[in-house]
């Protein structure tokens, strides 16, 4: 088979956010306790942080981190988390005693030490307005008022300046604490942003959009929330998990084209919003939780937890190298929508549905997952191209007809990356045409797949990534047209 690929400079999508590189760390599992934070391990800095984690962090390309959740967030009270007295209380996300040893200043001073931005929630779940903007102005005040007060007072004088933050989370989902109706749920949303925004007008804000594109109320959640915050919006929120269900490879290898209609979806429902309002706010999205989790097919839910304590395991999802594919092409798609899409989230950063694994005590590796991320946060630069694709199509139970070749390219002052997926079990040729442009593409990374379950543990990790990930060589350099044959099952990164 042979696909065709159209890339020319002047055709583009638009400059690539870095926010697009994000992670998460929620306090769930072990995330935060014995994931980034360890005090005792042999690598944990002066301030109790796995050095190690963080180092990895580094590696990984992460721009910006989201914290405290995620479903935590919703039954969480900040203040219980600063200062010297630090209150355990019961996480009903999660069922798990919360020692709360880890608050809001020990992340900000984490992800500042890191050189990563922080991405804050606050709880619309129990709380509201005023816990919110405390919030806000605990973290971004100047001395002399009550919350910037208490944070000198906890001995941080700098205002963290956090930039970007979320107005609750999956507010739609009837599994969160103080789910809402997409009625209730605008109105305090508009309110808590409103008075978050007094307290710091530089900040940008995040509305919840839906959990999934499944959700019964998809699309009319959109419109309603949209409705009531489209004055103090600037993202809207969208999250979506993808697996392998009942061995149906070609559906979960079609991934990246669901992500793609769910996003054009919810592009479509803002527009719709601005159009009815005669509005030119443009809303963009933020890609909050996205990643392969085996949710479906191997987590218990959150009410068939067992009340735990000591940073327990759960959902710990071990990954393949055909999930590290499907990874690849989740990025193909995002690029592909960079000038709508500026934040996204690789959800989560350490253990937890995580590219990054640890043991209590012991080392911190690489899940397969780890490396399409990697490599395309260190070549994804500047600007997306707006490419066209053409070839065969291949035929999916869950998605209905989806392309075998998905690409993405981006251009940084004259310098080309391209980044192909091929979905398929057979190699496909890819004929790069870029008419009147010369394009030498140098020595990449190559991801494939097979159908070896994945396996636990730092060394079988490091296997599979010996096994299929591995450097390739780009193609002679040419004028007008260039041809890359792609492995079955695999996605390339060609800087
Ligand atoms: O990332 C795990 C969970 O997935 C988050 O807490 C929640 O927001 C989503 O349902």
């Amino acid at each position: 088979p042979r696909a065709t690929v159209l890339l020319h400079p002047d055709f583009r999508v638009g400059e690539i956010d870095r926010r697009l590189f994000a992670s998460f760390v929620e306090h769930l599992g072990r995330a935060v306790y014995t994931g980034i934070y360890e005090p005792g391990h042999e690598t944990a800095d002066e301030h109790g942080f796995r050095r190690d984690v963080a180092d990895l962090t580094r590696e990984l390309g992460v721009s910006m981190i989201r914290y405290p959740g995620g479903n935590f967030v919703s039954n969480y009270v900040w203040e219980d988390g600063v200062g010297p007295d630090r209150l355990p209380f019961i996480d009903l996300a999660w069922r798990t005693i919360e020692p709360n040893t880890v608050g809001t200043d020990e992340f900000l001073q984490w992800a500042e030490r890191e050189g990563i931005e922080p991405m804050m929630a606050v709880n619309l779940g129990t709380r509201g307005v005023a816990a919110a903007a405390a919030l806000v102005e605990y973290c971004n005040g100047e001395a002399g008022s009550r919350w910037a007060d208490l944070r000198i007072a906890n001995g941080r004088t700098e205002p963290y300046g956090v930039r970007l933050w979320c107005l609750g989370n999956e507010m739609d989902g009837p599994w969160q604490i103080g789910h809402k109706d997409a009625d209730e749920y605008g109105k305090l949303a508009a309110e808590a942003g409103k008075a978050m925004r007094l307290v710091d007008q530089s900040i940008e804000l995040v509305v919840c959009g839906s959990s999934s594109m499944m959700m019964d109320t998809f699309g009319s959640w959109e419109q309603t929330v949209l409705e009531h915050t489209w004055d103090v919006v600037d993202h809207l929120s969208m999250h979506a998990y993808y697996e392998e269900l009942d061995g149906d490879r070609a559906s979960f290898l079609g991934s990246g084209t669901s992500m793609d209609r769910f996003i054009r979806r919810v592009v479509a429902s803002a527009d719709a919003v601005a159009a009815r309002r005669r509005s030119d706010k443009v809303v963009t999205i933020s890609f909050d939780e996205w990643n392969v989790w085996y949710l479906q097919s191997r987590f218990v839910g959150e009410k068939n937890l067992p009340l735990q304590r000591d940073a327990p395991r759960i959902i710990e999802d071990v990954y393949s190298a055909l999930d590290a594919v499907v990874v690849g092409d989740l990025l193909v798609t995002l690029l592909n929508h960079a000038d709508r899409v500026p934040v996204a989230c690789l959800a989560q950063l350490v253990n937890v549905i995580a590219p990054i694994m640890t043991e209590p005590g012991g080392p911190a590796w690489r899940q397969p997952t780890f490396h399409p991320f990697a490599t395309t946060a260190r070549l994804a630069r500047g600007t997306a191209l707006d490419l066209r694709v053409s070839g065969p199509s291949m035929t999916t139970t869950a998605h209905g007809e989806v392309p075998v070749v998905t690409a993405a390219a981006t251009l940084d002052g004259s310098d080309v990356a391209v980044f192909l997926v091929n979905r398929s079990a057979e190699p496909v040729e890819v004929e790069l045409s870029h008419p009147g442009v010369t394009l030498a593409l140098g020595r990449g990374v190559q991801v494939t797949a097979d159908d070896e379950p994945a396996v636990e543990g730092p060394e079988h990790a490091a296997a599979v990534a010996e096994r299929h990930v591995s450097e390739v060589d780009g193609p002679a350099p040419a004028t007008g047209s260039t041809v890359v044959t792609l492995a079955p099952e695999s996605w390339t990164a060609l800087p």
